[in-house]
């Protein structure tokens, strides 16, 4: 018997290799290595490569891997010319969904979905994503767009196309480890919906373009986008109680908080937490900090006993503020990790394909007769 379950909670719905969660323990591994052994000793393109491959990588892999994704950074001419083409107004998420999907018109065989070519346009994708993010980033500000640096690793690479300076070391690291806690997340909305695609033997192209349209809305990965939002519109750390119980008492859900699978701390917001309040003070924005642990011990208070925790968007927020990302450059960020993992995905659905087609559960009415329309 099929059995229903709203938004397919604890539907299992594929296997995979690449990340393990327990959302009653607060665990997260990829590929069996825990997430903070990763953070801490791994580098955003090492992380890559070990969901692309299942295994880390030798030292002469990773200088190949790498210099592969490095020559992929520039955007076709023809690529840049429609950027420039875009309504300065537009957001970054829908100019990097718009630019993902016509980076498939650029490529002799999109349709290809042997493994090895799909590897290859994945790379590209990867590669190119940064690019196109801060390349419209400047169109819109009436900037110059700079040129990537192919001597840069892909995370510092995006922050000095953006902002036309190399970051500070410190900021470099932190933005490359915010891109490895990102970088892949079990079956989550927009990883889903990249494999759901895939599973058609459609492009990668159009399951990392659904994927990006997934990830922007404000239960996904717009909810850091939400909760900065959320920061600005509470004056001091003295006020955070008061906004949290008010919103709490209309119901009103807290952006950063809650999760379908944890019910523990997400092990990804505790080092996002680490990393927020080490550049708070670096940069002197120790009061967004301080705001976001006073809304964390409301929320703790008033929440943990349902198993609402901080999520990844929590904190991640303070982090790229302090990193300098404009506001509607968070969930962007957050396309620039996940294609990694989208990616992964999508190699995994085609290594061992069956089409997702669920089924619905029909409650409308059964052998209505049809109203001619001068009679409705
Ligand atoms: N603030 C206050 N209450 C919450 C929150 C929250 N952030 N999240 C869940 N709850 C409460 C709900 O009101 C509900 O309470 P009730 O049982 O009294 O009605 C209960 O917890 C269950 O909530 P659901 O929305 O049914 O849980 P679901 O598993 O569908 O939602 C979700 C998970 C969408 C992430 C939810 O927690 C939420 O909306 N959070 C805020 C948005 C957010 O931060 N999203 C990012 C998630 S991480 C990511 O995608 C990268």
């Amino acid at each position: 018997m099929a059995t229903y379950a709203k938004g397919l909670e604890g539907v299992i719905a594929a296997e995979t290799k690449l990340s393990f969660i327990d959302g009653e323990k607060g665990v997260l591994e990829y590929i069996g290595i825990p997430i903070g052994e990763l953070a801490s000793k791994s580098t955003f393109e090492e992380t890559v490569f070990f969901l692309w491959n299942g295994r880390l990588p030798k030292k002469a892999e990773l200088a190949d891997f790498t210099s592969q994704i490095r020559q992929r950074y520039d955007l076709h001419p023809a690529m840049e010319a429609m950027l420039t083409s875009l309504p300065k107004t537009a957001e970054p998420m829908h100019a990097v969904r718009t630019l993902v999907s016509a980076l498939g018109l650029h490529d002799p065989k999109p349709d290809a979905i042997d493994l090895p070519s799909v590897r290859e346009k994945a790379l590209t994708i990867f590669a190119v994503v940064p690019t196109i993010l801060a390349s419209f980033h400047r169109h819109r500000t009436g900037q110059p767009m700079v040129k990537p640096d192919k001597n840069l690793p892909l995370a510092e690479n995006f922050l000095y196309m953006l902002n036309g300076k190399r970051p500070t070391p410190t900021m470099a690291r932190a933005f490359d480890v915010c891109m490895i806690l990102h970088a892949d997340h079990g079956f989550n909305n927009s990883t889903f919906t990249a494999r759901c695609i895939a599973s058609t033997e459609s492009d990668i192209y159009s399951a990392v373009t659904g994927a990006i349209g997934s990830l922007r809305g404000p239960l996904h990965g717009g909810a850091n986008e939400g909760v900065m939002k959320m920061l600005n519109q509470i004056p001091t750390v003295a006020d955070a109680e008061k906004f949290i119980v008010d919103k709490l008492n209309k119901k009103d859900k807290i952006p950063g908080f809650g999760h379908r699978v944890y019910k523990a701390y997400d092990p990804r917001a505790a080092h996002l937490k680490s990393l927020a309040e080490q550049l708070a003070r670096d940069t002197g924005n120790l009061a967004l900090f301080e705001k976001s642990t006073a809304i964390e011990a409301v929320m703790n208070r008033e929440k943990a006993a349902k198993g609402i925790y901080p999520n990844v968007d929590f904190y991640s927020a303070t982090t790229y503020h302090c990193i300098g990302l404009p506001l509607d450059m968070f969930t962007p960020a957050f396309v620039i990790a996940r294609a990694g993992g989208w990616s992964a995905h999508v190699l995994e659905q085609l290594g061992n394909n069956r089409l997702f087609r669920p089924d619905v559960d029909y409650t409308g009415p059964h052998a209505v007769s049809y109203t001619p329309i001068e009679s409705r």
